[in-house]
């Protein structure tokens, strides 16, 4: 870990940092610690990777690491949280774009290894191709890390309120809060679709280690209904407290209403 960590804090399973590029560059860190050390054994690292605001400086500083530490990807296997649906791969709005231009194409990640949902399927063939993504990921051992965001509504990956513990790859209907959040890289809530592909909560509660990162004062309200919070389907990533493989990852304007 960087020595530079000089007001970060840690009580159980909760990491509190001074800001968002602190927060981001420890959770990098966690992330390359795993694909080095899998590599020392020969094993392939198998990630779930989020996309939105919050994970880009993780993976700015993963990127950082290849160019000038020599960190490869070359044992990574990668699985996305989730996709817009409908929406093309090469549509700028899409996630498969997103992790392209903020990951994939400045790291020796191989594209074969690399697994985003594709939501230009037709909808007969949606809970097909769902129960394939699934399949795939138990195909490599499931999830060694997953990196989360965490949504205003409590979603974790596209998880809305409501989302049952046991839900795995599907297609979900999106929450006013989540299009409204996503207005702004669509141009007009118009424009945002109504529904996505989303990995389950069950599929990500059975991987084996998950950081959750929560940013900026928009997400205290929420970070601290998820970590003190009663456990409910209507907060989603409050689930998570009852998984003891989840490190919580705060900036301080994240952590405000958490109690130190
Ligand atoms: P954000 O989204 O990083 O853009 O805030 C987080 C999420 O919805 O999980």
């Amino acid at each position: 870990m960087s020595n530079n960590f000089n007001t970060h804090s840690k009580v159980n399973n909760l990491t509190l940092c001074t800001d968002a590029e602190q927060a981001s560059i420890y959770a990098a860190n966690q992330i390359a610690e795993l694909i080095r050390e899998h590599q020392k054994q020969g094993k392939p690292a198998v990630l779930g990777l989020a996309t939105g605001k919050t994970p880009t400086t993780v993976y700015k500083e993963l990127i950082r690491l290849h160019q000038n530490e020599s960190l490869s990807f070359h044992n990574v296997v990668s699985f996305n949280l989730d996709e817009y649906y409908p929406i093309g791969p090469k549509d700028l709005q899409s996630y498969t774009y997103f992790m392209r231009h903020y990951l994939f194409n400045h790291i020796d990640c191989k594209p074969q290894n690399i697994h985003i949902p594709h939501a230009d399927c037709s909808p007969d063939r949606i809970e097909h191709y769902c129960k394939d993504y699934e399949d795939k990921i138990a195909s490599f051992g499931g999830l060694d890390l997953q990196l989360l965001g965490i949504g205003r509504n409590g979603h974790i990956g596209f998880n809305e309120p409501g989302s049952s513990f046991d839900s795995t790859t599907r297609l979900v209907d999106l929450h006013s809060l989540t299009r409204k959040d996503a207005e702004k890289n669509f141009g007009t809530i118009e424009n945002v679709p109504h529904q996505a592909i989303s990995v389950g909560i069950h599929t990500i509660i059975q991987a084996k280690r998950i950081l959750l990162l929560a940013l900026g004062k928009e997400k205290s309200e929420i970070i601290s209904k998820a970590l003190n919070g009663e456990i409910s389907t209507e907060v989603p990533a409050s689930l998570l407290q009852t998984i003891p493989q989840v490190e919580y990852i705060l900036d301080r304007d994240a952590a405000a209403f958490i109690d130190r």
